[in-house]
C-alpha cells in the first residue's frame, strides 16, 4: 500500500493504528521514515513486529542495553549513568570495568552544586554539555538527572538531588532536560518517587499523605514530564501503598500516566522490579538488572528471566496477559528509540572539550556558597608575598571515584590544593592532612591512583597542623563528608550531622591557634558545625567535579564573587529537622511515615520558629545588596487573575557581583495549616558596584494554590497573601500583601 505523505500526517491516531505495513512514497517503511509523525511511525512499527519481538524491547539485554529489532533495522537502546558526566563502560553483563581507554569523561559539579546556582541557565549549560558528551560516547538515555527531595540531611544520595525545594528542583531540572535531549539523547528522570533515604531503599514503605505528595515530592518531576518533556523516567527502589514503584498502579498508572499524560517510557531502577504480574499490569515499560550474571555464569541468557521476558510471553500466550497492554508498553519503548538511537540527524557530540571543562567551572563557580565571612578573612590575596596553609584530607580526595553509580572515571580533576596552589600567586602554600578519613580511592575498577596512606596519630596530626598554622596568614581547612558508604554515598545514609574522622576536633584547634581560618567544607548534605562561631569564614563547596579546585580557588581568592545560595537548610542539630523532630526517619522501619508532611526543610524551621545554622537560600557575597520596598501592581485580583511584584536591588559595595533575589508568598488566612511562606520565584541578577536593577516577578494563581485532599485538586482560597522579597529565606528585605478576590 502506498501513501501520500501529507495524507498519513492527517490521519488520526486510531486509523493510524489500522496501518499495517504502511509505506511511504519513497517505498521507505513508515516507521523507518523521519518525515512521518512520530506516532504514525511507532504504529507502523508495531504492526509489524512480532509478539517475542514486543516483549524483547521491554527489558535489558546488557547491564546498560536493551534489544531493538534487528530484523527491522530498529537499534538497540543504550543506557548510561548519570547524572554528573557519562560512566565509564563495563563488561556485558558485569559491573567490572570493560577497559576502555576512550571513556574519560569531564565530571561536572554535583546536582547540589548546580541547584546552589539557582540559575537557570547553569542548568541549560549543564544539560547542554553532558548531553554532548553522552551524545559522543553514543549512548541514548542519560540515568539522571534527579529530583528526590532533600528531606533528611542523612539521606547518603541528596548530592544527585536539587535541593530540598519543589519550586527551586522544578525550575532547575527543565532547562537541564530540554539541553541534553537537543541531542537525540533522553534523561531519565529520577528516581520517581519517594525515593527520600537509601537505608532500606528496596524495602521501606513511603507513607505519604495526598497533600505532601502532590506539593513536596511530584511538582519535579511534574515539571520534567510536562516543561521539560522527558522522554523517560526511572521507577524508585522503595513501595508506594505496598507496592514497589517500579511498579505502581498509583504513581505510573494513575498519576503519570493519565494525569500527566506522560507518553514516555517508564524503566525500572536496576533491579527494581520484583513481580511479573505487576510490572506488567502497573506501568512498567522497561525492565532493567533484575538479573546480572546472565551471560557469563548461567547456562542460558539471564535476562530471559526478567519480569517482562519470557515469564511475560508465557502469560501473552495462555491468555493471562493482554495484548493491549503489551502494545501501550512496546510503543513507548519504541517512542524512546525513534526519539534517541534512530534519529539521523543527531548531532555528533563532543568529549572532554574545552567548552565543557569550561561549563563545569563556570557552573561550580556559580554554585560553592559564601556561609559566612566575618572580619574578611576572604578573599585571600595572592598578589601579597605571604604564607597560608591548608589543611584536611579534602584538599586531596579526588571526590569524582565514589559514591555508587555516579562515580565517574575522569580524563583530568583538579584538586583543591591544586586549585589552590595555582591560583596563590605571591602566596607560599602549605599542606598539613589534619586527619585521616577515608583513604581508599576505588569503585567498581575505577582507581583514582592516589595514595592517601598516612601513619601519625589523630593527636599528632592536629599537633603538626596546629604547629604549622600558629604563625601562618590565612588557614583553609578542607574537609567535609566524602563518597565513601556511609558518607554522600549511594546505598547507605550518614548515622549523624556531625562531621567524621575527628574534624571538629581538628577545627577546633585550628581555630585556637589562628583566627584568620577558613573552614571549606565539601559535602553534598549539610554538616553540624558546633565550631561556627569561632571560624572566619565558611565555605560550603559541595562536590564540583573535574574542576572542583578551579572554582574553589577562583572563589577563595576572588577571582569569582560568590553567588551560590543554599538549596537545602542547614539545621543546628538534626532535631531541627522535621522528620527527626518527629522520629519518622527510622533505620530499621520498613514502613516510613512522613510525619512532618508538608513541613520540609525550611517550612519546618519556620513553622516551628528553630533558627537554622543556614537557610535555606542562604549565600553571601564579596559584596552587599539593598532591596528597595517591594511594590505590586494591584493591591487585589480576582480569583484566575495575575498581579507582578517589583523590587529594587543594588550593590552597595564595591565589587561586581550577583544576587540571587528570593520571592516567598505566604497565605495568610487560610482553612487549611499552610508554611509561613514558600518559594514561588527567583532571579540571578548581575551588578556593578552602585548598580541598581528592577526585578519583576508575576504571581499567578497556580502559584497561591495548595492541594485540598478532599477535591483531589489545588483549590485557590480568597483572601490576602504576602509576597516576601528578600536574600534568603530567613533575610527577607521587603513584603508587600495583595487580597485575592
Ligand atoms: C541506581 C540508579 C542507577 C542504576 C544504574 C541503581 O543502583 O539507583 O540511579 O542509574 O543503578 O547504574
Amino acid at each position: 500500500m502506498k501513501l501520500n505523505l501529507k495524507s498519513i500526517a492527517l490521519l488520526p491516531f486510531a486509523a493510524a493504528l489500522a496501518l499495517s505495513c504502511a509505506q511511504t512514497q519513497s517505498d521507505k517503511p513508515v516507521y523507518l521514515d523521519e518525515n512521518q509523525p512520530l506516532e504514525a511511525r511507532v504504529e507502523d512499527a508495531l504492526s509489524r513486529m512480532t509478539i517475542e519481538e514486543k516483549v524483547k524491547i521491554l527489558h535489558a539485554q546488557s547491564k546498560f542495553s536493551s534489544a531493538g529489532v534487528p530484523r527491522l533495522g530498529i537499534p538497540e537502546l543504550w543506557t548510561t549513568d548519570g547524572p554528573h558526566g557519562i560512566r565509564p563502560e563495563v563488561l556485558w553483563d558485569e559491573w567490572r570495568q570493560a577497559g576502555w581507554t576512550n571513556d574519560s569523561c569531564v565530571a561536572f559539579p554535583a546536582l547540589t552544586a548546580l541547584a546552589a546556582t539557582w540559575n537557570e541557565d547553569m542548568s541549560a549549560l549543564y544539560g547542554k554539555s553532558i548531553g554532548e558528551e553522552a551524545r559522543f560516547r553514543e549512548k541514548d538515555v542519560l540515568l539522571g538527572p534527579g529530583v528526590n527531595i532533600y528531606r533528611t540531611p542523612l539521606n547518603g544520595r541528596n548530592f544527585e538531588y536539587m535541593g530540598e525545594d519543589p519550586y527551586l528542583a522544578s525550575k532547575m531540572v527543565v532547562p537541564y532536560i530540554q539541553e541534553v535531549q537537543k541531542n537525540g539523547v533522553a534523561v531519565c528522570v529520577k528516581h520517581y518517587a519517594l525515593n527520600n533515604q537509601e537505608t532500606l531503599r528496596h524495602q521501606y514503605d513511603a507513607v505519604v499523605d495526598d497533600r505532601t505528595l502532590y506539593e513536596i515530592y511530584l511538582p519535579a518531576f511534574k515539571a520534567a514530564v510536562h516543561e521539560g518533556g522527558a522522554w523517560s523516567i526511572m521507577g524508585s527502589y522503595n513501595l508506594y501503598k505496598g507496592q514497589h514503584v517500579c511498579h505502581n498502579q498509583y504513581l505510573l498508572n494513575d498519576i503519570l500516566k493519565k494525569d500527566w499524560g506522560f507518553d514516555g517510557a517508564v524503566i525500572s531502577d536496576w533491579g527494581g522490579c520484583h513481580d511479573t504480574d505487576q510490572a506488567i499490569t502497573n506501568g512498567l515499560d522497561l525492565e532493567f538488572g533484575t538479573w546480572t550474571d546472565g551471560l557469563t555464569m548461567g547456562a542460558t541468557n539471564g535476562y530471559d528471566s526478567y519480569h517482562l521476558a519470557d515469564a511475560y510471553l508465557e502469560r501473552l500466550r495462555d491468555g493471562r496477559a493482554s495484548e493491549e497492554v503489551l502494545n501501550d508498553k512496546a510503543r513507548r519503548v519504541l517512542r524512546l528509540i525513534f526519539r534517541t538511537a534512530m534519529r539521523t540527524d543527531k548531532p555528533f557530540g563532543s568529549l572532554c572539550s574545552p567548552e565543557h571543562y569550561d561549563a563545569a567551572r563556570q557552573i561550580a563557580d556559580e554554585g560553592i556558597v559564601l556561609l559566612k565571612n566575618e572580619a574578611s578573612v576572604l578573599p585571600l590575596d595572592a598578589t601579597k608575598p605571604g604564607r597560608i596553609l591548608v589543611v584536611g584530607e579534602n584538599a586531596l580526595k579526588m571526590m569524582t571515584v565514589g559514591g555508587g553509580s555516579s562515580s565517574l572515571k575522569v580524563q583530568k580533576e583538579i584538586i583543591p590544593l591544586d586549585g589552590i596552589r595555582a591560583a596563590a600567586g605571591e602566596l607560599q602554600v602549605d599542606f598539613e592532612r589534619g586527619y585521616v578519613g577515608d583513604v581508599s580511592g576505588a569503585y567498581n575498577g575505577v582507581v583514582t591512583g592516589q595514595d592517601l596512606s598516612e601513619s601519625r596519630s589523630a593527636e599528632k596530626l592536629i599537633a603538626d597542623a596546629c604547629a604549622k598554622a600558629k604563625d601562618a596568614d590565612a588557614v583553609i581547612f578542607i574537609g567535609g563528608l566524602n563518597k565513601a558508604s556511609f558518607q554522600d554515598c549511594e546505598d547507605s545514609d550518614r548515622f549523624g550531622l556531625e562531621l567524621p574522622y575527628n574534624q571538629d576536633a581538628v577545627i577546633e584547634a585550628l581555630a585556637q591557634v589562628n583566627p584568620n581560618l577558613a573552614v571549606v567544607i565539601i559535602s553534598g548534605n549539610a554538616v553540624a558545625m558546633p565550631w561556627v562561631d569561632k571560624v572566619g569564614a565558611i565555605v560550603e563547596a559541595w562536590y564540583c567535579g573535574s574542576q572542583a579546585g578551579t572554582a574553589l580557588a577562583d572563589v577563595l581568592f576572588g577571582k569569582v564573587n560568590p553567588s551560590g545560595k543554599l538549596p537545602m537548610t542547614f539545621p543546628v542539630r538534626l532535631e531541627d529537622n522535621g522528620a527527626h523532630a518527629l522520629n519518622a526517619y527510622d533505620r530499621k522501619a520498613t514502613s516510613v511515615e512522613y510525619k512532618e508532611g508538608i513541613f520540609v526543610g525550611y517550612r519546618w524551621a519556620q513553622k516551628k520558629d528553630v533558627k537554622p545554622l543556614f537557610a535555606f537560600g542562604h549565600g553571601l557575597s564579596y559584596t552587599t545588596f539593598s532591596y528597595s520596598d517591594a511594590s505590586v501592581s494591584k493591591a487585589s485580583i480576582p480569583a484566575n487573575g495575575t498581579l507582578s511584584v517589583s523590587v529594587d536591588v543594588t550593590n552597595t559595595g564595591n565589587r561586581e557581583g550577583k544576587e540571587v533575589v528570593q520571592l516567598y508568598i505566604g497565605d495568610d488566612e487560610a482553612s487549611v495549616e499552610r508554611p509561613v511562606m514558600e518559594l514561588k520565584g527567583f532571579r540571578k541578577i548581575a551588578l556593578k558596584p552602585g548598580e541598581t536593577q528592577k526585578v519583576s516577578f508575576t504571581i499567578e494563581p497556580d502559584m497561591l494554590k495548595f492541594y485540598d485532599v478532599n477535591a483531589a485538586d489545588w483549590a485557590l482560597e480568597k483572601g490576602t497573601f504576602t509576597a516576601y522579597v528578600g536574600a534568603a529565606s530567613d533575610d527577607i528585605r521587603t513584603k508587600v500583601s495583595f487580597e485575592v478576590k
